[in-house]
């Protein structure tokens, strides 16, 4: 079904394709439980009949449609305490292989991709930690590309935003290629440049908002994301700061 062609060093080059699976990401998780796979790994599947998204939510999307993937990672030279840069380098390979189809997109913390203020695509990452170092990532990646119709209005997909349908086999090569890129740069320590385009594309950064913590809405401005994930911001002369399950936005 799906061939790797991308030009990359080891990412998708072991490439495991299931028509369909529960969730690529508990998939590869037991199969390199059971044996170990080579960083790179992806697991790939047409259809998830229960695919998961952050703060325990489903990932809803129509079989055949979209691109719903695992992929491996070992980075073990990043520090536990470091790990958003993962997160970073993740989000910024999916808003490259959207630059290139010709469209447009924000990153809304930590790393929803957002065109409009609809959700194209969903990241989940699960780290395993070793002390205090990363043993091993498996960063899970829906991208909604052909689906027309979803259950919330807040989603949409690349073929709404262009107008076109997409070959998925290419769009999929490409993001492969992009997630590689973003990975090594990580890897060779190129973090502040990963920080700062990060920051440049996050959805409300150095702007008013209005968010909504403890179920109090309050005005802020978001000021940055620390190495550890948690979302600054600035309100009332005081810099507060969030975890995931801590704030919503106010789109
Ligand atoms: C989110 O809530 O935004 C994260 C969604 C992540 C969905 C992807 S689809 C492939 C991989 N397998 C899963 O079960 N989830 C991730």
């Amino acid at each position: 079904m799906y061939k790797i062609l991308a030009k990359t060093l080891f990412t998708g080059q072991n490439l495991i394709f299931v028509p369909e699976c529960q969730s690529t990401n508990t998939l590869i998780a037991e199969k390199t439980t059971k044996s170990a796979l080579p960083e790179g790994t992806i697991v790939i599947t047409a259809h998830q009949t229960a695919g998961r998204g952050q703060r325990g939510n489903a990932w809803l999307t129509d079989a055949g449609a979209n691109l719903t993937f695992s992929l491996l990672l070992k980075p073990t030279f990043l520090q536990a305490k470091n790990q958003f840069n993962l997160t970073r380098a993740v989000s910024l390979s999916v808003l490259d292989l959207i630059i290139e189809i010709g469209a447009s997109a924000k990153i809304k913390w930590p790393n929803d991709i957002l065109f409009n203020n609809k959700k194209i695509c969903g990241i989940l990452i699960e780290n395993t930690l070793h002390g205090e170092t990363i043993q091993q990532s498996i960063v899970g990646i829906g991208l909604n590309i052909n689906q027309k119709k979803f259950e919330y209005p807040s989603a949409s997909s690349l073929s709404l935003i262009c107008e076109k349908d997409f070959e998925l086999n290419p769009v999929f090569n490409s993001i492969v290629e992009k997630l590689e890129k973003r990975y090594l740069q990580l890897r060779s320590g190129k973090t502040e440049e990963l920080k700062e385009e990060y920051l440049q594309n996050l959805l409300g950064y150095k702007q008013r908002r209005k968010f909504i913590a403890e179920e109090k809405e309050f005005e802020g401005m978001i000021e940055g994301v620390t190495d550890s994930g948690e979302l600054i911001i600035a309100s009332q002369n005081n810099m507060l700061s969030f975890n995931l399950k801590e704030i919503a936005f106010i789109l």
